[in-house]
């Protein structure tokens, strides 16, 4: 498998053969890792990784994972560098292409990341958006992948907002073979342009795409319950109102009851007990959202490993 110099900006540009590759990769990385066997695949390269939203995770995970890798890391916050203000995105891209050998980007616009693709020479990952963050969903995929031996015959149920995740959720699922129900309030649904691709996708791999707006009909016989904030980086304002209208929709131990029997609870974190998620549900699933948490390291690991 070649994906020298491929970007990685959202799992709908990978096939289930790619995607299964990576998941490989991450795996043995992982456990090599964990026996203290050093792989130095990106030995002297370097990655820029541009935040211009906060991040514990992913700026965590990718500046250890690329030193693991025998490579550098250099972070850059939006005060520093003013992307798209100080100069265009173009010419950050063309810039930053001469010094480094891939980028990663946190922003906002989607069409920001694929702007600087465009015109970078190097691999760019996608380290969230508003639109997607496939890092994660590729780490939730390893998770569900180690616990169920398989990503075959599954049910997830995302549970919140139809945000990011859940367009990025829908998308891997989708091409991997789990079947996705999206819990959400009416209004609160996916953007439909992602949820029509992931359908799409869907039909080819045999497997449901779909939206429920009642929460108990959604987690019905689903073997992984996910959830995340109900207010995303950047929807602050709107918090207060958004605790009421999601209320109904809180993975707690009563939701749970109408899961299926082998249920698994997936939170991609940072996590608000009380709100989307119950403390008590949260400790009870603890080991698996943080083994979910280490995954990104894995996960990313791949990523760079396969693509710079
Ligand atoms: N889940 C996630 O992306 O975490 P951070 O926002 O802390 O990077």
């Amino acid at each position: 498998m070649n994906l020298k110099g491929k970007d990685f900006l959202t799992l709908a540009d990978f096939s289930k053969k790619e995607l299964l590759y990576l998941l490989n990769l991450a795996s043995r990385l992982k456990q090599d890792n964990k026996i203290g066997q050093t792989h130095h695949l990106l030995k002297n390269k370097t990655l820029i990784l541009i935040f211009i939203k906060p991040s514990l995770r992913t700026r965590a995970s990718f500046e250890i994972g690329i030193q693991q890798l025998g490579g550098n890391a250099l972070t850059l916050k939006q005060d520093e560098i003013n992307l798209g203000i100080r100069e265009t995105i173009a010419d950050t891209a063309r810039v930053l292409s001469r010094y480094a050998d891939g980028v990663m980007i946190r922003t906002f616009a989607q069409s920001d990341v694929e702007e600087f693709a465009q015109w970078a020479d190097i691999p760019v990952i996608n380290g969230l958006t508003d639109s997607t963050h496939p890092c994660q969903v590729l780490a939730d995929l390893l998770t569900i992948k180690e616990h169920f031996g398989e990503l075959e015959n599954l049910k997830l149920t995302y549970v919140g907002d139809g945000n990011n995740m859940a367009n990025s959720l829908m998308t891997g699922c989708a091409k991997s073979g789990i079947d996705v129900t999206i819990g959400c309030p009416s209004g609160y649904e996916p953007d439909s342009v992602f949820l029509e691709m992931a359908q799409n996708f869907a039909q080819k791999t045999g497997t449901i795409v779909e939206v429920e707006n009642d929460p108990q009909k959604a987690v019905k016989r689903a073997n992984i319950v996910y959830t995340d904030v109900w207010a995303s980086m950047g929807q602050e304002a709107e918090a207060e109102h958004r605790k009421e209208i999601f209320k109904p929709y809180q993975v707690n131990d009563e939701l749970l009851k109408h899961a299926g029997d082998d249920v698994i609870v997936l939170h991609c974190l940072p996590a608000h007990r009380g709100e989307e998620i119950t403390r008590q549900v949260l400790e009870k699933y603890a080991d698996i959202i943080f083994e979910e948490a280490e995954n990104r390291l894995h996960a990313q690991k791949a990523i760079m490993a396969s693509i710079m």
